[in-house]
């Protein structure tokens, strides 16, 4: 797993650290990295287990003198052709030091064997516009900012939503290939931290999972994947936050979230409705491709 870019990085001291795939039993080791991050609420102890049986790569490194995995990356195949680098991890007792770099390299490496073979059409990462650390790693390989979401929540005294009416409904994939969301969004949906085209292997996996449903007229579905999320595909102010009313008061509950494309209009009018944003309306996740 050597890289083959070059950075002119600090190399790996082979004395202390040893880079390796990860295997079950390094869950613990890994929750010891999440409950520093993001005040404990890191969702990689929830998915470890699957990311370590799913296709593609789980690097980790090794601290051999401790016997313990200090820092993790994940690369991952999405269902529109996208290799999909996320979850790079560093335990807090050893960051600064380039570990990042150890597991990112061999994961961004594999994506770029990929897209060389055609096994991937696209390499993405999405973060947080605050994440200086991961915004500068991306870029510094040649990932550019492609889009950008806000991420929407109800205030909080917002959940009685008796006056929305609901309706089934049972969109074909053409339906919803129709819907206004996607023709801002040049056909990419936003949703858990994650931007991706759709597609029909997509489509497929939200019937499964996901409860669609017309909130006074309005299409949507509300999504479970490892958090709470609603999407109304008329990308309007209004529609997005019955959205949000609805999926609360579903949930009963106010974690759930939406991501909206940072139209002017939608966002001028967003400021005048019971909901917030996570940085005063600025766009929060940012989805970089190379
Ligand atoms: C992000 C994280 C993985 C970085 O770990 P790290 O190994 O300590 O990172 P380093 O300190 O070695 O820095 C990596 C690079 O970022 C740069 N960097 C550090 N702080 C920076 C800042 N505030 N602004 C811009 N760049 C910065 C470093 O200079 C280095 O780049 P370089 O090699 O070109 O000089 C670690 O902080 C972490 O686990 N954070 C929590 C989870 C997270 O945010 N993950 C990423 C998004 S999913």
């Amino acid at each position: 797993m050597k890289p083959n870019l070059k950075l002119n990085l600090k190399p790996l001291d082979l004395n202390k650290y040893k880079q390796r795939l990860i295997k079950h039993e390094d869950y613990q080791d890994v929750c010891q990295i999440s409950k520093d991050i993001w005040d404990g609420g890191d969702y990689l102890p929830k998915v470890f287990h699957e990311w370590v049986d799913s296709p593609g790569l789980f690097v980790g490194i090794e601290d051999t003198i401790k016997k313990q995995i200090v820092a993790v990356g994940k690369y991952s195949y999405l269902p529109d052709k996208t290799g999909l680098i996320e979850g790079l991890r560093v335990h807090s007792e050893y960051r600064g030091e380039g570990l990042s770099w150890q597991v990112d390299l061999p994961i961004f490496n594999k994506a770029l064997e990929d897209k060389k073979n055609g096994t991937v059409d696209r390499i993405a990462n999405c973060t947080h516009i605050l994440n200086k650390v991961s915004l500068h790693m991306s870029k510094k390989v040649g990932f550019r900012e492609y889009q950008k979401y806000l991420c929407l929540e109800l205030n909080s005294e917002e959940i009685d939503c008796k006056q929305v009416s609901i309706e089934n409904w049972e969109p074909t994939y053409e339906e919803i290939l129709m819907q206004p969301y996607f023709k801002n969004t040049n056909n990419h949906i936003a949703q858990n931290f994650l931007v991706q085209r759709m597609t029909k292997d997509l489509f497929k996996e939200l019937k499964k999972r996901a409860h669609f449903a017309l909130v006074d007229g309005y299409p949507g579905f509300l999504d479970n994947n490892h958090g709470n999320y609603c999407v109304s595909l008329v990308p309007t102010a209004v529609a997005q936050y019955k959205w949000l009313k609805y999926s609360a008061q579903k949930l009963n509950s106010h974690n759930v979230l939406s991501f909206v494309y940072p139209d002017k209009s939608v966002i001028n009018e967003l400021k005048t409705l019971p909901v917030r944003t996570w940085v005063d309306f600025e766009p929060d996740l940012v989805y970089l491709v190379f």
